[in-house]
């Protein structure tokens, strides 16, 4: 893949920007690096007192950023985020300033066929964003048990035909694409219905976004960097994470107001910030972005 084929647009980039009320002389952490959209324009209003620490879990972003020859206050990380707190107190590092989170893929991810997220590639079922993790799509998808797919499919896609799904996909093993396994759950909608079907979204994308996140086990890593420790975030921090369903959103609105109750956080923003008409014009990714922000007190 070229450069000029990194195609990943930033989302709520104005609204992130100006909710972190950034200073130019503290400590930022963007968790989910990325194309760097986000953290270039952090950094873009950092002086040289400031600080950005990047985490990426992905191998081939920190390397790609890493190309770019970064500045001496912009630390990459091949990372976890979940992983932040220990990595603070390793370092001895507090952040002062804020917090991102642009929970995901990227479309760089989304978009190579390697990468095994795509309906239409014959590539494997692979869909790691670390390429180090044991267990990827295929495996679930071949060697799981028909109620443990359908309860995957189920819980992290929501995904209401999940054991008709499951059912299918044992009777079509092995399966060896994400074009075959989009096909086979394409099928099963289109045997569905009566009338000649057109989907304004792919029949597969429940689907592959449960096993996504069960692979990457997402909804668990954000549940553990939601686990602040005080002693490296300090007061005046803004918390500033952007989620893409329901499942990460709850997540996310819970900790918060748990925080809050307990005198830790405010909110910044009561309800979540979504994209302007603007936005949702260029960057279909921004349908279903909200964005959450909270300020340590
Ligand atoms: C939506 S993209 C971020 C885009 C970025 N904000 C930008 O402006 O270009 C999400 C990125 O976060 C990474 N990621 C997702 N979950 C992660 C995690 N738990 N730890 C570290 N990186 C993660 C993905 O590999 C992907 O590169």
């Amino acid at each position: 893949m070229t450069d000029e084929s990194y195609s990943h647009i930033s989302v709520l980039l104005n609204e992130v920007l100006e909710n972190l009320a950034i200073d130019e002389s503290k400590t930022y952490f963007d968790g989910t690096l990325g194309a760097a959209g986000h953290s270039r324009a952090i950094l873009e209003k950092l002086n040289t007192d400031g600080r950005l620490i990047s985490f990426d879990q992905d191998p081939e972003v920190i390397a790609r950023i890493t190309k770019t020859k970064p500045g001496k206050n912009w630390v990459l990380e091949n990372k976890n985020f979940r992983e932040i707190w220990d990595y603070c107190s390793q370092e001895k590092i507090t952040i002062d300033g804020g917090i991102l989170l642009d929970l995901g893929l990227s479309s760089i991810q989304l978009d190579d066929p390697d990468r095994g997220f795509s309906f239409y590639a014959e590539t494997p079922l692979d869909m790691r964003m670390d390429t180090d993790l044991e267990i990827n799509a295929a495996n679930v998808v071949n060697k799981f048990s028909e109620k443990e797919i359908a309860d995957i499919l189920f819980i992290y896609g929501e995904e209401k035909k999940s054991r008709v799904i499951a059912k299918s996909i044992m009777g079509n093993r092995p399966i060896n694409s994400c074009k075959e396994l989009a096909e086979i759950i394409k099928k099963i909608y289109v045997k569905g219905s009566s009338r000649k079907m057109s989907f304004k979204t792919h029949p597969a994308t429940k689907s592959f976004q449960a096993l996504r996140i069960y692979v990457n086990k997402e909804l668990e890593v954000l549940e553990d960097v939601l686990k602040f420790d005080f002693n490296h975030l300090k007061k005046g921090a803004r918390i500033a994470i952007i989620s893409f369903h329901s499942l990460e959103d709850r997540i996310v609105k819970n900790a918060f107001r748990n925080y809050k109750q307990e005198g830790k956080l405010q909110l910044i923003s009561k309800k979540p910030i979504t994209a302007s008409a603007q936005e949702l014009d260029v960057n279909a990714r921004s349908r279903s972005a909200k964005l959450r922000v909270a300020e340590v007190i």
